[in-house]
């Protein structure tokens, strides 16, 4: 008996999966029981990376989710709609979920995986986070007896390789984009890769699978890398850190059941396990008690990595669905569900505020080139409790001085309302750029 697939999408990542799919040999054997039986897209014209039956080929998604005789969905559209209706439609027809859709599930994730709970099917989504390599069912189940005290990770690719390639060649930021669009590793809409929030997406979901609830993600801030031009990626080589995009998420000491998340370009101490993830790479540092920490790496976009995982979900619940372990009913006649491959959260986490938390600082400054101005600066941070690790006075910009700035750990409130102060000194040019560090 084989497993009929219904598959939503067949741009990058869904060729990606055909094409995994139509060539089984030297793989696991049941992939051959995986049958793709209608393929929904935007365009019936448009040329293919991989060949499929015309026949199979629909513009009516919503004839694929009703179809009786599709067990499993694969969704690999993207966007919120109708792609969210479309899956509840198919989790209401008892179809199992398979979905890359960071974006969908990090804001909807409650919904769909009640609605997964209420009608016994499993919503996977390894593909969601981290591209190729394996990190949400780890979490889920090889880790799951640890408790999380944190996870941080490089979970963006386009913006990686964007950072990369500013770093080595010098190259420009949009030239460097528009390359991570014709390699497939952006989003549809590439502002979610550069302004943070395609990585706030999955650090939301990764916070949510660790930490065991749900996270709202619109309270998870977040900063993309538009701000980090030359000036930055050069004094950060001159000082030792290399600058990367970090998706953090640990248990925050301010209240019970409250989480620290974000997203934000981060200097890295060159020696610190994230600082050579580099290009496309992805990779997620887990650390958890008693394991410690555990890391992860590997290609995080792109067509191959991705539907990788999208396969290894699909032969999940193949896997599931041939030895009949859901066919266990519950009392109200549900299928029972394997408890560490379905979904459910367990709380509800609050999200603390930026103000509250505790960061290493980078800050630098144009201001007149006067005697006194380091000493104004360095008074300023003092009188807002923001303890100074280094001041260093580089070379003179257009006429003014370049002050650049790394502090010791404070709290974000303070350096903040010492920025405010800074500001209204009438010796500073401008606040030319802030970023956060992490400590050794
Ligand atoms: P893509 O190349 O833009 O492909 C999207 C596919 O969905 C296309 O085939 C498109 O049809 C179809 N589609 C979109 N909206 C539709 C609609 N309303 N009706 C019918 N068909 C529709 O996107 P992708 O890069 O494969 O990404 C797909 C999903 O995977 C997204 O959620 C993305 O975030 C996620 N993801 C992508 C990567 C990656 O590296 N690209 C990695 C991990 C996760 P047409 O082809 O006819 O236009
Ligand atoms: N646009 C995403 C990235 C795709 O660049 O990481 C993988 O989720």
């Amino acid at each position: 008996m084989g497993f009929k697939v219904g598959l939503l999408g067949l741009g990058t990542v869904g060729a990606g999966t055909v094409q995994i799919l139509q060539t089984p040999d030297q793989r696991h054997p049941l992939l051959t029981e995986l049958e793709i039986h209608k393929v929904g897209v935007r365009s019936l014209s448009k040329a293919r990376d991989v060949s499929v039956p015309s026949s199979i080929l629909t513009t009516d998604l919503a004839s694929i989710v009703n179809d009786p005789e599709i067990d499993i969905i694969v969704e690999v559209m993207g966007g919120i709609e109708p792609a969210r209706e479309l899956i509840l439609t198919a989790i209401a027809n008892g179809k199992h979920i398979v979905t890359a859709n960071k974006a969908l599930i990090a804001k909807h994730s409650d919904e769909i995986f009640s609605a997964a709970e209420k009608h016994g099917v499993y919503v996977l989504l390894e593909a969601a986070v981290g591209g190729g390599i394996p990190v949400i069912e780890p979490l889920k189940q090889s880790l799951c007896s640890n408790r999380i005290q944190s996870v941080m990770g490089i979970i963006n690719g386009t913006t990686n390789y964007i950072l990369t390639r500013m770093v080595n060649e010098g190259a420009e930021f949009a030239d460097v984009l528009a390359d991570a669009q014709r390699l497939g590793y952006a989003e549809a809409d590439p502002t979610a890769d550069v302004d943070g929030g395609d990585a706030a997406d999955k650090i939301s979901i990764l916070a949510a699978l660790a930490f065991g609830g749900r996270v709202d993600r619109s309270q998870v801030s977040c900063e993309g890398i538009r701000e980090v031009g030359r000036s930055e990626i050069a004094y950060a080589e001159k000082l030792g850190f290399v600058i990367k995009l970090l998706g953090i998420a640990e248990r925050s000491d301010s209240a019970p059941n409250t989480l620290a998340v974000r997203v934000h370009p981060t200097l890295l101490p060159k020696s610190h396990p994230l600082a050579n993830v580099n290009d496309v790479y992805n990779a997620i540092l887990v650390e958890g008690d008693p394991v410690g920490q555990v890391m992860f790496f590997g290609r995080g976009a792109g067509a191959g990595p991705t539907a990788s995982a999208v396969t290894a979900d699909l032969l999940n619940i193949a896997a599931l669905l041939k030895v009949g372990r859901d066919c266990a009913k519950q009392a109200d006649g549900t299928p029972l569900l394997d408890p560490l491959l379905a979904c459910a959260y367990r709380q509800e986490f609050a999200i603390a505020p930026l103000e509250t938390l505790e960061s290493k600082f980078y800050a630098r400054f144009l201001t007149q080139d006067l005697p006194g101005v380091i000493g104004k600066l360095g008074t300023c941070f003092g009188d807002h409790h923001v303890s100074l690790e280094s001041i260093v006075q580089a070379d003179k910009r257009d006429g003014l001085a370049e002050i650049v700035v790394v502090t010791h750990v404070v709290k974000e409130g303070d350096f903040r309302s010492a920025l405010a102060e800074i500001e209204q000194m009438n010796v500073l040019s401008s606040i030319a750029s802030v970023l956060r560090v992490l400590p050794t």
